[in-house]
């Protein structure tokens, strides 16, 4: 081994390398502000001048000028800056009286981290994410550590984002009724550590359902369909069944009507005729009464069929919509929206129009009949009379 190590070519190779190496650190040693010291603010923030003896007199420069902030100078040259506050961040150098420089230093000020106000989201039973912001501005770059765990069970680390100031946790254990969180800040000037405990089936609240759709149906002055889908993060599985609520009134007036859905589509049978109507769907989940409802869809816009519709072929074009969970015809379970009495009058209507045609058939007929007993009368009529004509006519005179 020493035998390969004095070997001429060892030697190049560590030659070379030194050598190649060397210019970075000598960039680094040549920097003029090599360091950084962080102060608090509202503080007296010392700054040593290097390995200056004492009595020997030093200058201070910040960013290259004479001005100081307000400060005091020790017999050892060090500088005491009094109260510091941001306009005293910079870079200082302290010179001796050859105009040597002895030590420079950028500084930084700021404070030490705060307690996080906490709170999590949980979308589905396989995900929870939480952020946080922070109740004190510290100013300085900060570093966190993450981590979760549910009652009696192992930290788990909570997947950081550090510039959305989030962190995720895939496949909590649901099952568990507490969890904890714990949050670590450090900065240069200290670290605090915050735990947020939660319960995720309390949290627990779905997107608002997506591509929700309110359409008129032709020939009902007063029905609106709508349907929408499940959020795209909610699972679709049998396990996570979602109850939906819809509401909906006349624009202007300000009372909903509401109806529950264990399905992806109603139809409201009292829409006011004529009228725009404004349509919204939110989700929660159905087995779970402790979980929350989700935010409510964005507000639609739309109006029941008219009895004479303009043209209007964007409106009464029934186009092929998608519906990839329609797999029931639609259900109304809050209120009784029976359609019966509504197809008991079109019922009605036709049995009357029925009555009615008879009716005048029948007149038709009698009179037609009448008629001809007439005129068969009157034939008879004419034909006696001709006889009796004849009869006349034979006669002799
Ligand atoms: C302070 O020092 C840093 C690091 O050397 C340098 O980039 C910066 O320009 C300096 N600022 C002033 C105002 O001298
Ligand atoms: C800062 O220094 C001044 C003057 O020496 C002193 O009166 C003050 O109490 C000090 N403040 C703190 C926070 O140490
Ligand atoms: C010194 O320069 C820094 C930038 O390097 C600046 O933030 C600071 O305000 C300057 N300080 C003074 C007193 O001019
Ligand atoms: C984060 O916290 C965990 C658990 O306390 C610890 O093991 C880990 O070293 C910490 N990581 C950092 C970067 O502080
Ligand atoms: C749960 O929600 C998250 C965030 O929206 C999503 O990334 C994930 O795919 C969802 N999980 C399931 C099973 O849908």
């Amino acid at each position: 081994m020493p035998g390969l190590l004095s070997s001429p070519l060892c030697l190049t190779v560590v030659w070379f390398l030194s050598w190649s190496l060397r210019p970075s650190c000598a960039q680094i040693w040549t920097d003029e502000v090599s360091d950084v010291q962080y102060g608090r603010l509202e503080s007296n923030v010392t700054l040593a001048c290097g390995q200056s003896k004492i009595g020997v007199p030093v200058v201070w420069y910040l960013n290259h000028s004479l001005a100081l902030p307000w400060h005091k100078l020790m017999l050892d040259g060090a500088l005491v800056l009094l109260h510091v506050d941001h306009s005293a961040q910079g870079n200082y150098s302290c010179y001796d009286n050859e105009g040597l420089l002895l030590h420079s230093v950028k500084l930084r000020l700021g404070r030490s981290p705060g307690l996080l106000s906490i709170s999590c989201q949980v979308p589905n039973h396989t995900y929870v994410r939480c952020s946080w912001v922070e109740s004190v501005k510290t100013f300085l770059p900060a570093k966190y550590n993450a981590s979760f765990r549910g009652n009696g069970h192992e930290w788990r680390p909570c997947v950081l984002d550090v510039i959305r100031k989030q962190c995720d946790i895939d496949h909590p254990a649901f099952w568990q009724t507490m969890h904890t969180l714990r949050i670590t800040e450090t900065n240069s000037l200290g670290s605090e550590t915050t735990f947020a405990q939660f319960k995720l089936h309390e949290l627990l609240k779905p997107d608002p359902p997506e591509s929700v759709l309110v359409k008129e149906i032709e020939g009902y002055p007063k029905r609106l369909t709508v349907s929408w889908n499940f959020p795209s993060s909610w699972p679709l599985h049998d396990a996570f069944p979602l109850v939906f609520q819809i509401r909906y009134r006349p624009r202007g007036s300000i009372y909903w009507s509401e109806i529950y859905s264990e399905e992806n589509s109603v139809i409201i049978f009292d829409a006011l005729a004529g009228h725009l109507h404004q349509v919204q769907v939110r989700a929660r989940d159905e087995v779970n009464s402790e979980s929350q409802w989700s935010e409510w869809s964005p507000l639609l816009l739309a109006q029941p069929w008219k009895v004479y519709p303009t043209p209007d072929p964007a409106v009464t074009d029934d186009g092929d919509y998608f519906f990839p969970f329609n797999t029931k015809p639609e259900t109304s379970t809050a209120k009784s929206h029976n359609p019966v009495p509504d197809a008991e009058g079109n019922l009605g209507l036709v049995i009357l129009l029925v009555v009615f045609s008879m009716v005048i058939l029948a007149t038709v007929l009698s009179l037609i009949f009448v008629m001809w007993l007439r005129k068969r009368r009157r034939n008879h009529v004419t034909k006696q009379e001709l006889t009796s004509m004849v009869k006349m006519k034979s006669m002799p005179i």
